[in-house]
C-alpha cells in the first residue's frame, strides 16, 4: 500500500471522513444497532474528522491497548467509547491481539459548533482500522471494503454508516430497494444534476452540549405511542425521496425534508419522557426561511439534527442570494454559520 508506512515495527494510516445530514431521519433502533426504519442522507464536504492510526509494539496484557488523542490531548471520555467499540469488534482487527493502537483525531469544525461528530469520527476510525487489516493481509480497497467499513461504522454510531459514500447514502433494509441492508449503507446512484450541487449552511444558534443524548432519544422510541406509524412514514418517505432525487423535483424535496425535521422533534416532544431541543432562535430561523422562500421563490429549506441548530439547504446557483439572506435577515438569531456542501465521501491521506 502506497500510504502504509512500515517503519520498523510501526504501521500507520490516515483517513478523513465527512459528516452527513439526514434528509429522512434514523430515529429508533433495535438489537445491535439495527435501525427501525430506512434513512437517507447527504454527505458533507467541509465538516470532517481526520484520524491517524498507528500500530506499535503491545506492552500490556489488556485485551485492547488503545491511546486515543483528540486535538493532541488524551481524551478518555470518547476514548472509552472507542475502546469498547474495538473490544466488541475485535474480529475485524486481528492485529489488535499483539499491537498497541494509537489514534490521533481532529475535527475540521469547531468543537463548540454543535455538529454531531460521532458520524465522522466512527466513519474515519472504521476506515483507518479496516484499512490496516486489509493492508497487513495484502488486500486492496475494493467496493467490498467500503461495505465492510460501513457495517463497522454502524456498530460505532448508526449515522456513521452513511458517511462513507459520496453524494447521497441510504441505510436500512427496504424491500423496494435492491441491495439495501440494515447492516450497512449504500450509495444512492441516480441523482438529478440539481441535487448534485446542494449547499448546507449550518446555522449555529446554540453551542452548549445537548440536554438529552441521541442514544436516549433512540431508546425512547421503544415504547413510543407513534413509533410504528413513524417507522412506516420514514420508509415511505425514503421511497418517495429516491424518486424525487432522480427526477429533480425540488418542491417535493423541500416538503419531505422539512416534514422529516419537524417529525423528528415531534417524536421527542411526544415520548413518555418528553423533551424539547429546539430553542426560540431555532423557531425564528425556521419561520424566516419559510417566509423568505415564499417571497423570493428561491428553493431553500431547513432540516434539523437532534439539536437546536438549523441546516439550511439550497442549490449552488442561489449561493449569493442565500448568503445575503443569512447575513441580513438571520443575523440576530445565530452565533456562527458553517458553510458546507455536498461532498465526495472519505479520503485516504497520502503520508
Ligand atoms: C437525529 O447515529 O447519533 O442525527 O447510533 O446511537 O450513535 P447512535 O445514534 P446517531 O443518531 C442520529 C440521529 C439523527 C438522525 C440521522 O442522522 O439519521
Amino acid at each position: 500500500m502506497e500510504t502504509l508506512l512500515k517503519s520498523k515495527e510501526n504501521v500507520q494510516t490516515i483517513w478523513r471522513c465527512p459528516s452527513n445530514i439526514a434528509i429522512v431521519k434514523y430515529w429508533g433502533k433495535k438489537g445491535r444497532q439495527i435501525p427501525c426504519n430506512t434513512s437517507l442522507s447527504m454527505t458533507l464536504s467541509n465538516s470532517y474528522t481526520q484520524v491517524a492510526v498507528e500500530l506499535s509494539e503491545k506492552k500490556s496484557e489488556e485485551q485492547i491497548q488503545l491511546s486515543y488523542f483528540f486535538d493532541d490531548k488524551l481524551n478518555p471520555s470518547f476514548g472509552n467509547r472507542v475502546q469498547q467499540f474495538l473490544k466488541e469488534n475485535q474480529s475485524f482487527f486481528p492485529f489488535s491481539k499483539d499491537k498497541a493502537i494509537t489514534i490521533r483525531s481532529f475535527n475540521s469544525f469547531p468543537h463548540s459548533a454543535g455538529i454531531a461528530s460521532s458520524a465522522s469520527s466512527f466513519g474515519a476510525i472504521s476506515l483507518a482500522l479496516l484499512d490496516l487489516t486489509y493492508s497487513l493481509n495484502g488486500n486492496t480497497l475494493t467496493e467490498e471494503f467500503y461495505q465492510k467499513a460501513s457495517n463497522l461504522a454502524r456498530l460505532g454510531s448508526g449515522s456513521a454508516s452513511r458517511s462513507l459514500f459520496p453524494g447521497y447514502a441510504l441505510w436500512g433494509e427496504n424491500s423496494f430497494v435492491a441491495n439495501s441492508s440494515d447492516e450497512y449503507a449504500i450509495k444512492v446512484e441516480e441523482i438529478h444534476p440539481v441535487f448534485q450541487e446542494m449547499q448546507d449552511a449550518i446555522i449555529i444558534v446554540e453551542d452548549a452540549p445537548k440536554k438529552v443524548s441521541s442514544s436516549v432519544g433512540h431508546q425512547l422510541m421503544e415504547n413510543h405511542p407513534f413509533a410504528e406509524a413513524r417507522f412506516q412514514q420514514a420508509n415511505a418517505n425514503v421511497l418517495q425521496l429516491l424518486d424525487i432525487l432522480k427526477r429533480g423535483d425540488m418542491d417535493a424535496f423541500i416538503h419531505i425534508c422539512e416534514s422529516e425535521a419537524l417529525t423528528l422533534h415531534a417524536m421527542m416532544m411526544t415520548s413518555s419522557d418528553y423533551y424539547l431541543l429546539m430553542k426560540p432562535q431555532t423557531i425564528a430561523v425556521i419561520e424566516k426561511i419559510i417566509a423568505y422562500r415564499k417571497e423570493s421563490k428561491i428553493p431553500l429549506c431547513f432540516t434539523l439534527d437532534a439539536g437546536p441548530n438549523v441546516h439550511l439547504l439550497y442549490p449552488k446557483s442561489f449561493e449569493k442570494q442565500v448568503k445575503n439572506f443569512i447575513e441580513n435577515d438571520l443575523a440576530e438569531s445565530y452565533k456562527q454559520v458553517i458553510y458546507d456542501e455536498i461532498g465526495e465521501g472519505p479520503k485516504k491521506h497520502t503520508i
